[in-house]
């Protein structure tokens, strides 16, 4: 027998598990820490458990904050899938696990992708409750979720990461801001790999990098997002000063409490006026 085989391609594509199948979505939204009370405001939402998703990575125990179920919703005849908690690569989940709920998003029809996410703010103009509109990213992880991934079909597997955040849906996202009277500041995210809160001589170096926010998410999602043709919006609730005070898990739900109401007024309002 040949034992001498090559890297064993990826596949981005996932098949709709039975549980989700004729459903529809138009939209993705993954809902970060502390986050997930929106999908609950979603008009009449039918809740389906990861624990029932053939496919979902799943972990032992959900991180707490992380609901774990998604949710799917019309909103005015957008068809909305919401994930109440996404996977982590901290939690030991290899960066085609944590981009799984995009893949799915994708699987289902969704040609739009919200990443909301919890994170540190490390720029001086960030303040604790500010909600900042990703301008763009750093995948500082070390991972990537399209290492052995082949390309689509006939193409090729290097994915321009150059307008990773959509800049029409940016401007959106914006003037829905404005009408809302919601303040929302606008930022470099630097994704790490987590678990560990940085150090402050790490938040120094990502402040000279040009990072604004640190978290431990949404980059591997986005990346995908943007390998499947999808565009993508990301939102960021600064949780905290990175870097300051002991920051503990409790203190980040609770200023994603604090937050909830202005980031569901925007994220409904941007859902509105993607449909319009
Ligand atoms: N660092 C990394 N991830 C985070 C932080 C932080 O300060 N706050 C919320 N998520």
């Amino acid at each position: 027998m040949d034992t001498a085989e090559g890297p064993r391609p990826v596949e981005l594509e996932v098949v709709v598990p039975p549980t989700l199948e004729g459903e529809l979505a138009d939209v993705g939204i993954v809902l970060g820490s502390g986050l997930s009370a929106f999908a609950e405001g979603l008009p009449s939402p039918r809740f389906v458990s990861y624990d029932d998703v053939e496919g979902f990575p799943r972990a032992g125990a959900d991180v707490v904050g992380h609901a774990g179920r998604l949710a799917l919703a019309d909103v005015d005849g957008l068809a909305v899938a919401a994930f109440q908690g996404r996977v982590h690569m901290y939690q030991g989940f290899d960066a085609l696990d944590a981009a799984y709920p995009v893949r799915l998003a994708a699987a289902l029809g969704a040609t739009t992708l919200i990443v909301t996410n919890a994170a540190g703010g490390v720029s001086a103009g960030l303040a604790l409750g500010d909600l900042m509109l990703l301008a763009d990213q750093m995948n500082l992880t070390g991972r990537n979720p399209l290492v052995a991934w082949p390309g689509p079909e006939g193409g090729n597997p290097f994915v321009p990461m150059s307008d990773a955040y959509d800049a029409g849906l940016r401007e959106l996202a914006r003037d829905v801001a404005a009408g809302e009277g919601v303040s929302l500041k606008e930022g470099v995210y630097a994704g790490l790999l987590g678990p560990t809160y940085e150090t402050p001589a790490e938040v120094a170096m990502l402040r000279s990098l040009g990072a604004d926010a640190v978290g431990m998410s949404t980059v591997v999602e986005v990346i995908t997002a943007r390998a499947l043709g999808m565009r993508a919006l990301g939102i960021s609730l600064i949780t905290n000063v990175a870097a300051g005070a002991h920051l503990s898990h409790d203190e980040v739900l609770a200023a994603g409490e604090q937050a909830a109401d202005r980031l569901s007024r925007l994220l409904t309002g941007i859902l509105f006026r993607l449909n319009a």
